[in-house]
């Protein structure tokens, strides 16, 4: 699908791959709606029961064209708070003329914690709840609620085709380490519904693909111990090193481009294996 000329709404879009999903885009001639947390300086900014139609700023996103991007403010555990972004992007869409192209939803916490510690402490369900709720449930609620608007444009080229759904999972739905059991249960449910939201979104001319990343530089990485860093390192192939942004967003926009890519669930880890422990 061609980007130029389209409008991509992107989660978590103001830091790490997201936020170099969105420039990547930017620079293809795309229009950008970033929906991330307010700025922690100006929590007065959260859209979760705002109705407002004044589109708000973010500090991360001072760089970007400020005429063809906009910040929704939008907690996506918040159902309600979807609903308003959503409309708020359909007037910035009615005002640009730029048909939404794609979905990308890539707000996701760590929130590492074993399932039962030294001291036979079980995890609290609370953080089990908030890891599900932002990656998986977050992830669901948005597409869901966006669906509407892209099934809902001219379909441009000979396929038919409307637009492209890129989910984030990431190497622990396949090998997740110790602490991550929440983490990789959100993450392998994304993987899981790839196949079947293609299959439910192919008569509209929608395509899903996910994308399965190993480590890679972002705000989430760059908590990491350097113990952590060089164990994670020791488990990799080639090239030794965490993944850099750039290369998600080059892989994404390849998979938005690409109309054969549909119903898979891309690695992209350099061949690395996650280990145990580090
Ligand atoms: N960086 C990695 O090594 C790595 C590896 C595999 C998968 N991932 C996945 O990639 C995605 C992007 O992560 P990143 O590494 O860029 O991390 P990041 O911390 O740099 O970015 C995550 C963004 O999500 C936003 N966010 C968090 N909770 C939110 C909520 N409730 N509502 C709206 N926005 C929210 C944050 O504010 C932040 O801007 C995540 O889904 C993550 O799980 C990252």
């Amino acid at each position: 699908m061609k980007i130029q000329g389209r409008t991509f709404a992107i989660s978590g879009g103001a830091s790490g791959l997201g936020l170099s999903l969105a420039q990547t885009l930017l620079s293809a001639g795309a229009n950008v709606a970033i929906l991330d947390l307010p700025p922690k300086d100006n929590p007065s900014s959260s859209s979760s029961s705002s109705s407002s139609s004044s589109f708000e700023t973010h500090p991360a996103l001072s760089t970007l064209p400020k005429d063809r991007h906009i910040f929704i403010p939008c907690d996506v555990t918040s159902t309600s708070a979807i609903t308003t972004a959503v409309s708020h992007l359909q007037k910035w869409i009615s005002s640009t003329n730029l048909p939404l192209g794609g979905i990308i939803p890539a707000a996701g916490i760590g929130l590492p914690s074993l399932i039962l510690d030294k001291s036979l402490q079980p995890a609290p369900i609370s953080s089990i709840d908030f890891v599900l709720s932002v990656n998986l449930r977050g992830t669901l609620d948005l597409i869901r609620q966006l669906l509407p608007l892209l099934a809902s444009v001219t379909p441009v080229d000979e396929d038919g085709e409307r637009g492209v759904i890129i989910m984030v999972a990431s190497s622990a739905a396949f090998e997740g380490q110790m602490g991550q059991v929440a983490y990789a249960a959100s993450k392998g449910a994304v993987a899981s519904m790839t196949l079947p939201m293609a299959r439910d979104l192919s008569r509209f001319g929608i395509r899903v693909v996910t994308i399965a990343p190993s480590m890679f530089e972002s705000a989430m990485t760059a908590q990491l111990s350097d113990k952590v860093r060089k164990g994670l390192e020791k488990a990799m192939e080639f090239p030794v090193r965490a993944g850099k942004p750039e290369e998600f967003a080059s892989l994404a926009k390849h998979a938005i481009e690409n109309p054969m890519l549909n119903g898979v669930v891309i690695r992209l880890d350099g061949a690395t294996r996650m280990p145990s422990k580090l």
